[in-house]
């Protein structure tokens, strides 16, 4: 019997005699010999089969074999600079698993609609395979980031009562005889948690009802949500720089393979290095007229204003204190000219826009009632996010970072759909 490896571990086997399990990702045959690209989702390699190996009817289904084909095989590892994964397994002995009979999807170009039809079976493309293994990579390098500067994970509820970030994209489900919400942000309950732990930190799948169709917005998407007690507003924009410089580079340090495969530039990336450029709104407001955007003093930047704000800057960037009545009711407003929020927007760079949305919380419990009902919600459903004000009420920030965004930028996709393993969107449920 010959021990089963994984081809991530192959260099180290070389001259061995091993099994491999996996699946037949393309063929050809040249000279008597048929080769298999074998994927066992770890790595590729070559796989021949020559005719001395095989009796003639084993030798002839591996000719035939259907791509996607699922297969064992055995024989010996060796150094082949002319595979193009440096890599040959001569094999001795092969086991049909299952045979692929029509696999779907072909070498010719296919439509959007069609691929996310088969997202299920997309997954195993080169690039799909990539873009998951970097944002694995962006996963483990956040919470390695809040972990090493003594971050508590807290995780937030799914059903809420109420909304965080207004009520117009709620999804609304069933609870018994009564009515939730799919949670929008973890935040309201991040507030509550780092007045009982000082800096902790949040990460699930959040919901939104986007009912416009944007290469930026899905109706789930996973976000990281710090909060931090007694952080200033300084204090909470260099913990953002820090963050996105530390998740950047780790993506280089480990992923130029994969980024080479997905034809990403990384020449942009490289230069993500803190400080980051900071922009009040009304200088952001000020470049966007003057390069062609109608966008007013009052309005949120809208996807195309952020397109081209981007373009400006190597770097992401800042968009600070927005007016308040355009941001959410929790904002705390700025002590010098009150029409601002203490709000910090971070927009990455090369057109792809808004990945944080960030701030200072209001602590002052009177400040905070008035902004409930600005916004035309029901103080009854804060009763609980009130009582953090009457109790030990501090100064308190934090923020959120979209994974899908993030994953897009660094990535250098066009669209925030193939960021995710099963992207949900306005008409997109399955599979
Ligand atoms: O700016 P947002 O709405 O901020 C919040 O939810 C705050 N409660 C965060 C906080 O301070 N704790 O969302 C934060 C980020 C955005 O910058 C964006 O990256 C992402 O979440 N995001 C979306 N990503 C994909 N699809 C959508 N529909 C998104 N909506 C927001
Ligand atoms: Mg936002």
């Amino acid at each position: 019997m010959v021990s089963w490896v994984y081809l991530s571990d192959i260099a180290s086997h070389v001259g061995s005699r091993v099994a491999l399990k996996g699946w037949v990702m393309n063929r050809r045959s040249s000279g008597g010999v048929h080769f298999v690209i074998f994927r066992d989702g770890t790595g590729i390699i070559q796989a021949s089969f020559s005719k001395e190996a095989f009796s003639g009817e084993a030798f002839e289904s591996i000719g035939k074999v259907p791509l996607e084909s699922s297969m064992e095989v055995s024989g010996t590892v060796v150094a082949e600079p002319r595979s193009m994964t440096g890599y040959e397994i001569r094999v001795e002995s092969y086991t049909l698993v299952q045979s692929a009979e029509g696999y779907p999807i072909g070498k010719k170009e296919h439509g959007v609609d069609f691929l996310m039809d088969h997202r299920h079976l997309w997954l195993r493309a080169p690039r799909q395979r990539a873009i998951l293994r970097i944002r694995d990579t962006i996963i483990k390098s956040i919470r390695d980031f809040f972990y090493d500067r003594g971050f508590t994970l807290v995780d937030a509820p799914v059903f809420t009562p109420s909304a965080c970030e207004g009520t117009s994209n709620l999804f609304e489900v069933g609870y018994f005889d009564e009515k939730a919400y799919l949670t929008q942000s973890g935040q309201l309950y991040m507030e509550a948690a780092c007045m009982a732990l000082g800096k902790v930190y949040c990460f699930g799948p959040t919901f939104r009802a986007e009912k416009s169709k944007t290469r930026r917005h899905l109706t789930e998407f996973w976000m990281v949500e710090p909060e931090i007690a007694y952080i200033d507003m300084e204090g909470n924009l260099k913990l953002q720089e820090e963050f996105v410089e530390h998740i950047v580079q780790r993506v280089l340090s480990r992923h130029k393979k994969e980024l080479k495969l997905l034809e990403r530039d990384i020449a942009p990336l490289e230069k993500v290095r803190t400080p980051f450029e900071r922009l009040h709104y009304e200088e952001a407001i000020r470049v966007l007229n003057e390069n062609g955007s109608d966008i007013k003093w009052g309005d949120d930047l809208g996807g195309d204003d952020e397109t081209i704000l981007t373009k400006l800057y190597e770097k992401p960037i800042f968009v600070h204190h927005y007016p308040r009545k355009c941001k959410a009711f929790y904002m705390k407003k700025d002590p010098i000219d009150d029409r601002y929020a203490l709000c910090a927007d971070m927009l990455a760079p090369e057109g792809y826009g808004e990945i944080i949305g960030g701030s200072i919380r209001e602590e002052d419990i009177n400040e905070l009632l008035a902004a409930i009902s600005n916004h035309g919600l029901k103080e009854e459903h804060f009763k609980w996010y009130l009582d953090l004000r009457k109790y030990g009420s501090v100064p308190h920030g934090g923020f959120g970072l979209g994974i899908e965004r993030t994953v897009a930028w660094i990535c250098g996709l066009h669209h925030v759909r193939e960021t995710i393993p099963f992207p949900r969107m306005l008409n997109r449920l399955t599979p």
